[in-house]
């Protein structure tokens, strides 16, 4: 298996492209099981997870081509998905068991074939993360639904219908699933309590894009007119908030001046208050956002992750990682994931002195110095906090189990070597 090699102490300089959102490109790729037109989707990022997904859509009969283009000298994916003749109705526990965001398929599946079959996710490193507003609001919609050997049977034999669906807490999957569902049920369907990240917008431009009639984008209240049919048409993946407040850190920690091209400031409004808040320069442009942490004097500070627009917990661990040098005391508290704390033993074995009160509270103390070390991590974002510890650390700091980065961090040392950071991929075959 693949490790990352860091050699901490260099100061990051430089412009960062970021990417196409992961998370918004799941469910984008599965609304195009909604058509038997062409689906086009830009600013894809070549991430394992997508790799992933489009196997799963081959496997279910979907056709996918795939083009590149170079822009600001950025290789740009697109891939254009054809849905005209599905031939299975299942998501295997092979894919389900590798990628959760395969329970995606299930609302499209249902609502326009009538029958889907998902192997039931389990739990993860971060939480039990359980499918269950999924499933009641499609049992709401009409359909019947049954738990078969590990398997979510789903039947809708007369179609899905329009319902008031109040959800008990603001699910980004769950609102994605119950978007592209709806889109094709017969009457009105109206969601309270919907999630309302941009990966949400984006979802909701590229249906309305298709022929659906969706009101509500950006509030927690969303209300589908379902139609008989969807069409085809194109759009453009939303650049990552989560990639971009990553490398923002990478930024601040390292005392450096990054440029993030291509990120959304308005996406990103309370993790970069609490930069500033910490010591760090932000300046917020039209395309762009500036991070600067030269001669700065960094501050502990205190963060609530919360549904959208609230901090993000996909960023919790890697604002741990800068409070772990930062002067003074800093809480966190997870509100969403009940096992998120997974970074935590890992930084401390690098030197970082914090303390786990209960399942929802860190207090971090900040130290002068991180000395680098053997370290893994068990997801995506808690591996790249540990990068972030690397790049501050003195020595030598070899992060093991890379698969995770690969799954959401596109081009990853790529993108960090061209700021400056010491940092190689080993390659091992084992
Ligand atoms: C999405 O997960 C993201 N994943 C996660 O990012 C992110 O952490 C999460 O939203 C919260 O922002 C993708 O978009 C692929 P939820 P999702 O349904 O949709 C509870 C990353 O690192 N809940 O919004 O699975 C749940 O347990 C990943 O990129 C139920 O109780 O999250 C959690 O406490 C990790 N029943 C809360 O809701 C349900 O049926 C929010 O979960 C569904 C969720």
């Amino acid at each position: 298996m693949d490790k990352i090699k860091i050699i901490g102490g260099n100061q990051l300089n430089g412009k960062i492209y970021i990417s196409g959102a992961k998370n918004a490109a799941l469910p984008l790729v599965c609304s195009s099981l909604l058509t038997s037109d062409e689906v086009t989707l830009k600013n894809v990022p070549q991430l394992s997870d997508i790799t992933f997904l489009n196997s799963l859509l081959k496997n279910l009969g979907v056709k996918i081509n795939e083009s590149t283009k170079l822009h600001d000298s950025q290789i740009i994916k697109a891939f254009s998905y054809r849905a005209d003749d599905i031939k299975e109705l299942i998501a295997p526990y092979d894919f389900v068991r590798k990628m959760r965001a395969s329970y995606y398929v299930l609302g499209p599946l249902l609502s326009r074939f009538k029958h889907a079959e998902l192997s039931l996710p389990g739990g993860c490193a971060i939480g039990a993360r359980p499918i269950d507003i999924h499933l009641s609001s499609l049992e709401q919609m009409g359909a019947n639904i049954e738990i078969k050997n590990g398997y979510v049977v789903a039947d809708a034999p007369s179609g899905l219908h329009g319902s008031h669906i109040i959800f008990s807490k603001a699910s980004v999957g769950a609102t994605c699933n119950i978007l592209m569902a709806a889109a094709l049920a017969e009457g009105i369907t109206k969601i309270e309590n919907a999630a309302k990240e941009p990966e949400i917008a984006n979802l909701i431009d590229l249906l309305n894009g298709m022929g659906a009639r969706i009101e509500g984008k950006d509030t927690s209240i969303l209300t589908i007119e379902g139609v008989k049919k969807l069409h085809g048409t194109e759009i453009s993946v939303v650049p990552d908030r989560i990639e971009a407040g990553s490398y923002a850190v990478a930024a601040a920690i390292t005392h450096g001046k990054i440029e993030l091209i291509n990120a959304r400031a308005e996406h990103l409004q309370q993790p970069l208050r609490i930069l500033e808040k910490m010591g760090i320069g932000v300046e917020e442009k039209n395309s762009s956002i500036i991070i600067d942490g030269v001669g700065k004097h960094i501050i502990g500070e205190d963060i609530y992750t919360d549904y959208y627009p609230g901090f993000p917990t996909d960023l919790q661990a890697q604002f741990m990682a800068l409070m772990t040098i930062a002067d003074g005391a800093s809480l966190v508290t997870e509100s969403i994931w009940e096992n998120r704390f997974m970074h935590v033993p890992e930084l401390c074995r690098m030197g970082a002195n914090i303390n786990i009160h209960g399942h929802a509270s860190a207090i971090v103390r900040g130290v002068k110095k991180l000395s680098g070390a053997p370290v893994m991590a068990t997801d995506l974002r808690a591996s790249f906090a540990l990068v972030l510890a690397g790049l501050v650390a003195e020595g030598e700091t070899i992060v093991n189990r890379v698969y995770h980065l690969d799954r959401g961090y596109e081009r990853l040392e790529e993108k960090l070597k061209g700021v400056g950071a010491n940092i190689e991929r080993i390659r091992e075959s084992d």
